[in-house]
């Protein structure tokens, strides 16, 4: 009897292959709709042009300052890319809560002395270095160096910033700072991954939040002029579905879990998949299972009633303690303040793999809509593919790239996706991007 009612709570996260497929065949159309010039303003998925048209060939040259904002951590970096191959020294700023929901101007501000920090350290305050910026948040970029921000995601909401050129926003914060190039963090770690592999032509995050870019042709963009070549579209498929397209898979704990955020009805398919959200829709479930009796015999301690103190780290320890050794799944609820048997334990793990398995298989139906779709432009039966990929969810779940890998083979059989994970994040890209900007610009010069 409890096995049913454990079942009936689960089910509506347990996703059938027709499902997934319904989900690939939704993307499908919502890419064609962000690249369809008319269509493109009724789009949840924004395709944003990137001007970023080539993937490295290894011809890039130059030292850069880089700035990597937007993820977990705040970084500033030194990037040395010569002949002999790329290195890099970095440090770790922290962003405050204050700050990333503050004001603009304190937030350029507080960037701008961060990099002077850096400068200072790396003794390279006497240099003007070129600067390439991931700023991992969907911006209308009109150029390289010119990217009005378009909304802000995850946790950052800082005023004055939305409709407003980025890059100017930085140079407006310290006139001496010689940007040449803003990117997304997919399209950093894109171009990270290529470096080093050629065939890396999409970039996949999955981490505080989710996003992909890839290659696209140029003739199927009706929001660039020209039809020759190509060019990197930003996806910002975090948005999928916020156009109400996929209604029908929402949760009541996804709803939950929605509203209690700074953007509700925003990043619909990012609120189901990655590492800021996946903690708290388990903790709305172990909630509802403890007020039906099928937890901790029904005392709910008031730490689990705390919103996000269940963090998605902890999915992670929890799915990999396997057999007796359960250990570790006790630790973390003695944390918050629950008492729990031996069954308690195994019911929370598979609650855990439910929820990290549904992003898994969800992250995979994008995926597969997307090789799908390189592999028809590219006329082949068969497509051979690499994919770079960052984000801490990725890296550290110790099941979710399988369970990704997994079912992008049975969605997209035609296609052999190898996956890439990008060693030191997406500022290397960046300063390959800075390059090539700078490199353009000299020779107009
Ligand atoms: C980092 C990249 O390694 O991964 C960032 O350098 C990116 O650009 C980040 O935003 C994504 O992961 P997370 O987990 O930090 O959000
Ligand atoms: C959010 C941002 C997007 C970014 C992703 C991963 O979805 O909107 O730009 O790529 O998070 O960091």
């Amino acid at each position: 009897a409890l096995r049913r009612e454990v079942n009936e709570v689960l089910a509506p996260l347990r996703l059938s292959r027709a499902d997934l497929e319904k989900v690939q065949a939704l993307m499908r159309e919502e890419m064609e709709r962000g690249l369809g010039k008319e269509t493109n303003a009724t789009a949840s998925v924004r395709m944003l042009p990137t001007y970023v048209s080539h993937t490295p060939d290894g011809t890039e040259r130059g030292d850069f300052l880089a700035l990597d904002l937007g993820g977990t951590n705040f970084r500033v970096l030194v990037v040395r890319v010569t002949e002999e191959g790329i290195t890099m020294a970095s440090e770790i700023y922290v962003i405050p809560v204050s700050i990333m929901q503050g004001t603009g101007e304190a937030l350029f501000d507080h960037i701008i002395d961060c990099i002077i920090d850096f400068q200072t350290k790396q003794n390279l305050v006497t240099d003007m270095l070129p600067l390439g910026f991931t700023f991992s948040f969907p911006c209308q970029q009109m150029g390289l160096d010119k990217a009005l921000l378009l909304t802000w995601t995850k946790g950052f909401s800082a005023s004055g910033c939305v409709g407003q050129d980025v890059v100017q926003l930085l140079r407006d914060a310290a006139r001496r700072m010689q940007v040449v190039a803003l990117v997304n963090d997919t399209v950093g770690t894109m171009m990270a991954c290529g470096y080093d592999d050629p065939k890396c032509e999409i970039g996949l995050i999955v981490g505080t939040g989710t996003n992909a870019c890839y290659m696209e042709e140029m003739r199927n963009m009706g929001t660039v002029e020209g039809d020759q070549g190509r060019m990197c579209i930003n996806m910002e498929w975090g948005a999928f579905g916020d156009n109400g397209c996929l209604d029908h898979l929402f949760t009541h704990f996804d709803q939950v879990v929605d509203q209690s955020t700074i953007n509700p009805g925003k990043q619909r398919f990012e609120k189901l998949i990655s590492g800021m959200y996946l903690g708290e829709i388990v903790r709305q479930i172990l909630m509802a299972m403890t007020e039906k009796h099928l937890l901790f015999q029904g005392k709910l301690s008031s730490k689990l009633q705390t919103k996000n103190i269940f963090q998605t780290k902890f999915l992670s320890t929890i799915e990999l303690s396997n057999g007796l050794a359960l250990r570790q799944i006790q630790a973390i609820l003695n944390e918050l303040e629950i008492e729990a048997s031996f069954e308690d334990s195994v019911l929370l793990r598979e609650v855990c793999q439910t929820v990290s398995l549904r992003a898994a298989q969800l992250c995979a139906a994008g995926l597969a809509a997307v090789v799908e779709k390189m592999r028809e432009n590219q006329g082949l039966e068969q497509l051979s593919v690499t994919v770079g990929v960052d984000g801490t969810l990725y890296k550290l779940h110790p099941c979710f790239s399988t369970n990704l890998q997994n079912t992008l083979k049975d969605l997209a059989p035609n296609c052999n996706v190898s996956f890439m994970p990008s060693e030191d994040g997406s500022g290397k890209g960046a300063a390959l991007v800075a390059a090539v900007a700078s490199r353009a610009a000299n020779a107009m010069e």
